[in-house]
This record gives structure tokens, C-alpha cells and sequence, in this order.
């Protein structure tokens, strides 16, 4: 099993890069499947998650490839419309495909997808938004059978849900008809996903905005395309720095995506320079805690940083209240950080984070992605060595996490370890 081995106490100090959105990239290498004609994404990290999103589309017939950070999809070929249920069960993402193939072929099946373990993650929103544009949706066994021609509609989510919100624009685009959605995510992913398909010959107008609308009908081509720049390992690699009092530059990083982690990460105390190629971040001192902070959909404080924040509070200086709105399950990283000394006390969606002035080396397990990032934190600022496992689940959303972190001076290794 393999483990980062990270010796804290080291300021980290330097430039880094970051690559495209895994986020970004995944709804994209779906709605390829809509072209006819070669899409090519560059700037693509190397993930798991997107190796097998790759394996999916090969699977349904599609050639599919990454070289270096290129991907290159090709979908005329494509004629299959069963997911192949291994992948499906590993990757929550591979639910991004149910709109696409529907749309495509007119029926698509599906095993219900799995993923990172925090909390239930239900998909009855994309279901019940394909239902409003004429699709019959069975349920069986686990299995979920799909078909009939999808017309434009009007559809409001109860909850501005990112995947739906993806579902439902790739599941338009072609459907007859034009569609309006209200309460729509307004992810910075999703302006993206609309930038694509508009690249591609699509009709999307107001992604990033409450209502999107979408004249439907369109007969997509292919083109090349750089996904936007991930903003959740952008923020990950900025709190490094207050974390160790270091100064940190992110390559890439788009200040516009994360004002809700900026503006936190300035009430810490830390200092912001927000530059033309990127953001950098100093810590000035030891970081302070903030009253509250709080997930929510974009534009508020997203809940894929709120395990990294609350890091960073467990050595601030005072007591901070941590609020989980978007998943219920979402704290197993502060049981492990309480085992390197930290002081934080769950109640239900709440945590309540009593600074310490250290952390102590331990050796903790990775329950989930954003969870095993925020013990790899906790380590780089503890004091003598952490030995964090299960590091599976950070390599499905950080392309080898501990070479951009020892390039800036961090003491971290991949290391094999017995279970
Ligand atoms: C996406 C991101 C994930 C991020 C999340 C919230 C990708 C690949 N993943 O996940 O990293 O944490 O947005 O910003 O882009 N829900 C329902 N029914 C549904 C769909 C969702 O109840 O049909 C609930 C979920 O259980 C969850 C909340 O809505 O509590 C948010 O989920 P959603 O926005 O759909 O997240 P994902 O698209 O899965």
C-alpha cells in the first residue's frame, strides 16, 4: 500500500502550476460524446478518475487516449450504450455519461455509480430532469435503464446540484426543443462545460448564472480545448503556506474562481497578492482563527476545501466554527487530525475547531479525497513525522501532490507500506 511520508516543520516556499479541473475535465470528456468530429483537451491533469472515465468511453466505442496532458476523444465510432457496471460502481462521475449516451442513443443503462465515501449522493435530480424531457427511467436491481428521444423543457432544481446542472445542459444541446433551467449550479465548471459545447456548435446562454437556456437541436462538431485551471488543488497548494509559514505562488490559479476561499484565507491573516499569471499566498505569523465558515454552492465557500480549511484552523490562533451544508457526511478527516493533537468537536454538520499551537507527527488514514489533502496539510505543519495512508483517494484528484510539495521545499515521500 503506498503512503506519503512527510516530515513537518519545513516552510513551504516557492512557485508551482496547476493543470485543468478534473472537475472541468469530466462533464467535457462526456459531452465529447455528442461530437461528431475529434475533440482534443489540453492541459489535462493525469488521474485515475479520468483513466477511467477514458476506459468508459472506450467502452461505449470511442477512441479515447491521453498522451502526456492531451487527451484526444474521438466518438463517431461509438455505438454502445451500456455503461460497463466495474466503472460505473468506482466513479460517481461516470453518472456525467447518463445524458450524453440518452441523448446519443436513445436508450442508455447504467449501474449506480459510486465514488468518494461522503455521505449519500443521490442522483434523483438528473433523473427526474430527464424524465421532464420525455425519457422513461426504470430502476432495476441497482441498474437504471433509460430511453426515448429528449425534448427541450422547462425544469427547475430544487437544489442547484453541480452533476445535474451538467446532466441536463449535455442532455439539451441536442435534445428538440429548447430548455430553460432555473436554479441552476453556477460552479465556475459549468460556465466551462458551456464554453465547450458553444466551441463545439451549441446554443448556451447564462451558465454561471441562476437560469441557463439552451436552444436545443444542435448537430455538434469537435474542436481542441483547455479546460479551466483547478481551483481546489490551486487552493489546496496556497494554504501549504500559512500552514508552514511559507510563501506560496500558484501558476495558474484564477483569483476570479475562489474569491470565498481568498476572502477566508485573508481573514486568517495571510497575505494575497492576486497577479495577472496567478495567486500567491504568505503567511504573516501564526494564522488566526475566523468566526465561521461555511459550504454552500458557488459562489459560497466550496465544500471541496472546507477539510483543507479546517486544517489550517486547527493551528489558528483561537476557536473557529466550521459549517458542512452540502454533504452530510463530510468530516472524517477531524477524527485523524484530532490524532495528530488537534482540538475540534463534530456535532452533526458542525464542527466547532479550538486552534492549537502544534500538531504532532501520527500516522492517519485518507477516508475520502479532499479529507486525505487536508491530513497531508496537517503533516507538512506538524511537528516530527506523519505518515499518512490510503493515499489512493488523493491521487484521484492530485497529480503527484508530493512533487509539487517538495519542489517548494516540503519533506514528503511516497513511500510502500505494510497494511
Ligand atoms: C460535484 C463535484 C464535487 C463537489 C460537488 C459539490 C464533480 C466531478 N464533482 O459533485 O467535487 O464536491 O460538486 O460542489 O464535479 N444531490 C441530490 N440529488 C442529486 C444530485 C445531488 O440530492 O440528484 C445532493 C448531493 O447528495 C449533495 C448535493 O446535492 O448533497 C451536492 O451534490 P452535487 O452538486 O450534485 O455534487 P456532484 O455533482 O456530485
Amino acid at each position: 500500500m503506498e503512503a506519503f511520508r512527510i516530515v513537518g516543520g519545513r516552510p513551504v516556499t516557492g512557485e508551482c502550476r496547476v493543470s485543468g479541473a478534473k472537475n472541468a475535465v469530466l462533464p467535457l470528456l462526456a459531452a465529447g460524446l455528442l461530437c461528431g468530429g475529434e475533440v482534443r483537451l489540453e492541459h489535462c491533469p493525469r488521474l485515475m478518475d479520468i483513466k477511467n472515465m477514458l476506459l468508459i468511453l472506450k467502452a461505449l466505442g470511442c477512441r479515447a487516449e491521453q498522451e502526456g496532458d492531451s487527451i484526444l476523444l474521438d466518438a463517431r465510432n461509438a455505438d454502445k450504450h451500456v455503461m460497463p457496471r466495474e466503472l460505473s460502481k468506482q466513479m460517481r462521475s461516470s453518472i456525467f455519461m447518463l445524458g450524453p449516451v440518452l441523448a446519443r442513443f436513445g436508450e442508455a443503462e447504467f449501474t449506480y455509480p459510486g465514488g468518494c465515501e461522503i455521505g449519500l449522493r443521490p442522483i434523483d435530480l438528473h433523473l427526474s430532469a430527464l424524465r421532464a424531457m420525455g425519457a422513461q427511467v426504470r430502476e432495476e436491481q441497482g441498474r437504471i435503464l433509460c430511453s426515448g428521444s429528449l425534448k427541450g423543457a422547462q425544469i427547475h432544481l430544487d437544489y442547484p446540484s453541480v452533476g445535474a446542472t451538467e446532466t441536463i445542459l449535455m442532455a439539451a444541446v441536442t435534445a428538440k426543443g429548447d430548455t430553460v433551467l432555473h436554479n441552476a449550479a453556477r460552479e465556475p465548471e459549468i460556465r466551462d462545460l458551456a464554453r465547450f459545447l458553444n466551441r463545439c456548435g451549441a446554443d448556451v446562454r447564462g451558465a454561471g448564472e441562476g437560469a441557463i437556456y439552451v436552444r436545443g437541436g444542435a448537430s455538434l462538431h469537435g474542436c481542441s480545448y483547455t479546460p479551466l485551471t483547478d481551483r481546489i488543488v490551486a487552493g489546496t497548494l496556497l494554504l501549504a503556506a500559512p500552514m508552514t509559514g511559507g510563501d506560496v505562488f500558484v501558476r495558474g490559479a484564477r483569483a476570479e474562481d475562489m474569491q470565498a476561499v481568498l476572502h477566508k484565507l485573508e481573514q486568517t491573516g495571510c497575505r494575497l497578492s492576486v497577479e495577472k499569471e496567478g495567486v500567491r499566498v504568505r503567511a504573516a505569523g501564526r494564522p488566526k482563527a475566523v468566526r465561521r465558515v461555511e459550504t454552500n454552492p458557488h459562489p459560497s465557500f466550496p465544500t471541496d476545501m472546507q477539510a483543507q480549511m479546517m486544517a489550517l484552523l486547527a493551528v489558528a490562533e483561537g476557536t473557529s466554527l466550521v459549517l458542512e451544508n452540502v454533504f452530510e457526511n463530510r468530516f472524517a478527516h477531524a477524527g485523524e487530525l484530532n490524532r495528530m493533537g488537534a482540538d475540534i468537536e463534530i456535532s452533526g454538520r458542525i464542527a466547532i475547531v479550538r486552534g492549537v499551537r502544534r500538531l504532532f507527527g501520527q500516522r492517519v488514514a485518507s477516508r475520502d479525497l479532499r479529507g486525505g489533502a487536508a491530513l497531508v496539510l496537517a503533516g507538512l505543519a506538524a511537528e516530527s513525522e506523519t505518515l499518512v495512508d490510503h493515499i489512493g483517494y488523493i491521487d484521484r484528484g492530485y497529480e503527484r501532490l508530493e512533487e509539487m510539495l517538495s519542489q517548494m521545499g516540503a519533506d514528503i515521500r511516497r513511500v510502500e507500506t505494510e497494511e
